[in-house]
């Protein structure tokens, strides 16, 4: 009992301190957030912001300048990317990134369709491509899945079931729609490369067979959850064993009698 008199006191200071430490620490990283975010306003006179320049300079800025320029170790330059590129990472939710440096993945976007559109003009202003047209409605079936196999399937699998490459998580095309095939083979997101040799019927042959691997038809039999040969040669191996298992036991049965 008196040695949990003493105890009680000591563990109640141990947490106190570890407070104000973890409190100091949260001061000093607000701070440095404060600091490297851009509180510069228009300045008097000049022409009024648009509503794109304004998001930017609040949700972008911090990581890719405040004139889209790029930071050192924080963002890349956004000059002559186009709107390729923004409406892909932008209707993606792979940007506003939390942190440089990280893999962007898709998550729904903070920002409403209108405001997007509004960032994808300010970005297309600086320069750069256009978002590309797609019509895999046009796309032939078969050679859209002679041309993901040759290009993307090394890493997305054939299923478009997605993966991990060295670096980076590929992700499964289960949400990628027409549009966002078409931006992501110009754009080259992140560690995918940038397909610039496709022509456009070829792209609309690849949307159209991504479009139709969300619901591909099990021609073979049992899909297995698509999740590729090893695991459906395990599933093979156990139905297989606990065949032979039941022969077994029917055959030593009869033996027996
Ligand atoms: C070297 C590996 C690699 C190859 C080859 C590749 N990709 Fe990718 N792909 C990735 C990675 C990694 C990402 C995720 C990028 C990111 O995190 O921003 C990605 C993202 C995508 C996305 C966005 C998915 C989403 O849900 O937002 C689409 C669509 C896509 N790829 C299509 C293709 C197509 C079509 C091809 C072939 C023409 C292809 N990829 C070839 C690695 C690859
Ligand atoms: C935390 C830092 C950070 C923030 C905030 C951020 N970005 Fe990015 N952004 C990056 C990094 C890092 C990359 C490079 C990622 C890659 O290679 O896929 C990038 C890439 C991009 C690209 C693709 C550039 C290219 O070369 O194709 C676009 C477009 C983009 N960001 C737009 C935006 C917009 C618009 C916002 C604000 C809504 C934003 N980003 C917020 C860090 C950030």
């Amino acid at each position: 009992m008196r040695r949990l008199r003493v105890l009680i006191p000591v563990v109640l200071l141990a947490a106190s301190i570890s407070l104000m430490a973890l409190e100091a620490s949260a001061e000093t990283a607000g701070k440095g957030a404060a600091a490297s975010s851009p509180s510069k306003l228009s300045a008097p006179g000049r022409a009024p912001e648009s509503a794109g320049r304004r998001l930017f300079v609040q949700g972008c800025s911090s990581c890719h300048g405040y004139d889209a320029e790029g930071v050192k170790g924080a963002g890349p330059s956004l000059v002559g990317v186009g709107e390729e590129a923004a409406d892909f990472y932008l209707r993606t939710g792979r940007m506003p990134l939390d942190r440089p440096g990280e893999e962007p993945i898709r998550t729904p976007s903070p920002y409403t369709p209108a405001q997007i559109r509004a960032l994808v003009a300010y970005v297309g202003d600086l320069g750069g491509p256009p978002i590309p047209e797609v019509n895999p409605e046009d796309g032939d079936l078969a050679e859209g899945q002679k041309l993901f196999t040759e290009n993307c399937a090394g890493c997305h699998q054939v299923v478009g079931r997605g993966g991990i490459m060295p670096g980076a998580v590929v992700p499964d095309l289960a949400a990628a729609n027409a549009l966002d095939v078409a931006e992501a083979v110009k754009v080259g997101p992140y560690v995918m490369p940038s397909f610039d040799q496709l022509d456009q019927s070829e792209i609309d042959d690849i949307a159209a067979y991504v479009g139709y691997i969300h619901h591909p038809e099990d021609k073979g039999g049992w899909g297995i959850g698509h999740i590729g040969p090893i695991p459906e040669g395990m599933v093979a191996w156990l139905l297989a064993g606990v065949a032979l298992l039941f022969t077994i036991r029917l055959i030593g049965e009869r033996t027996t009698r």
